[in-house]
């Protein structure tokens, strides 16, 4: 089963002139327990797209499906109903957490504020919740501010397990913390899905960091996708120029891939996503465009095991 899927999904924001289109007609399914990535520059509507997904913005248009139920338009009880099911991890600990609140305090209010637990039964669950993250049940009583960076993310991941969702929406997860820390928190993250059954959206800017998490990557471009593969054939046989790009910018352990992989440098500006290029998005930076790729979009298309638009794929 789907427990998400997203059918030409739209998050367009007002500007001063033409609108922002952050996000612009983006598809995708995420099954029970897969992990999808989901990479591209910094501005491409990565932020945007997982806001959009845990209900935080409201789309311009298009679907989100949660567990089959359209969550585009739906009210706050509805609302509330899919946020068991979905639950967000951001980039910043330190903001996702209230400084005055006890962190035992802020992993089970979820529980509390449900009804699903209290009193000495919800002191138990906080304290599993704290060791399946690794850290201790006497933690509780303390404030955020006596953790490191990365126990503190462990805090928000404990926080966002407590309703046992099918779906965590990570984004970026480790980019705010110590290079030194970062293994230890995707380790963890990868565990508890193996062991909660749980989906998973990771959002990140990092295709190093992706490839070890992830079963399927999409690589999104000025708000749409350039393409979707399972994490082996994209990393393998990129499809699209941009794909290619992003990864020549990535060392390859394999020195036999290293040798085998195109390489192309991304040059240029990317384009605002208030006026982005007609035909194709990618063709003002793209170096093997042609005539046809300044005036028609490419159709999103199967080659091999990867989807992907671009006309030379
Ligand atoms: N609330 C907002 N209002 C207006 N523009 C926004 C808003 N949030 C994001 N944007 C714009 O949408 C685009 C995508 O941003 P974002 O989703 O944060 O990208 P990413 O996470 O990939 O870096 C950027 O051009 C950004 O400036
Ligand atoms: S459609 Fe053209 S411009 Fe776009 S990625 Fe393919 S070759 Fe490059
Ligand atoms: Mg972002």
């Amino acid at each position: 089963m789907n427990v998400l899927s997203l059918r030409d999904l739209r998050v367009h924001f007002p500007g001063a002139g033409n609108p922002v289109r952050a996000v612009d007609g983006v598809s995708f399914d995420i099954v029970a327990g897969e992990t999808l990535g989901l990479v591209g520059e910094s501005g491409c509507g990565k932020s945007t797209l997982a806001n959009a997904v845990v209900g935080l913005v409201a789309p311009t248009g298009g679907s989100v499906l949660v567990r089959g139920e359209e969550i585009v338009g739906a009210d706050r009880t509805q609302l509330r109903a899919m946020r068991a099911h979905v639950q967000m991890v951001f980039q910043d600990p330190v903001t996702s957490l209230n400084p005055r609140m006890r962190v035992g305090d802020a992993v089970g209010e979820p529980l509390l504020v449900r009804g699903i637990a209290r009193g000495q039964d919800l002191r138990r669950r906080v304290g599993e919740l704290l060791e399946e993250v690794g850290l201790r049940p006497e933690h509780a009583m303390r404030f955020p501010h006596q953790f490191s960076g990365g126990q503190r993310q462990r805090v928000v991941i404990a926080r966002a397990l407590a309703l046992r969702p099918e779906l965590l929406v990570c984004d970026e997860p480790v980019s705010a913390l110590d290079v030194s820390v970062r293994a230890q928190i995707l380790n963890l993250l990868v565990a508890l899905q193996a062991r909660l059954g749980m989906a998973s959206l990771f959002v990140s800017h990092d295709l190093a960091v992706v490839r070890h998490v992830c079963d399927r990557v999409a690589v999104m471009y000025l708000g749409q996708l350039a393409e979707l593969a399972p994490s082996h054939a994209l990393y393998s046989t990129p499809r699209h120029p941009y794909t290619q790009a992003l990864l020549s910018a990535v060392p390859e352990p394999d020195p036999v891939a290293q040798r085998s992989r195109a390489r192309v440098m991304l040059t240029g500006e990317i384009p605002s996503p208030a006026n982005p290029p007609p035909g194709c998005r990618f063709h003002t930076r793209c170096p093997i465009a042609q005539a046809i790729c300044r005036s028609d979009i490419p159709v999103w298309r199967e080659v091999g095991e990867s989807q992907v638009a671009c006309h030379f794929a």
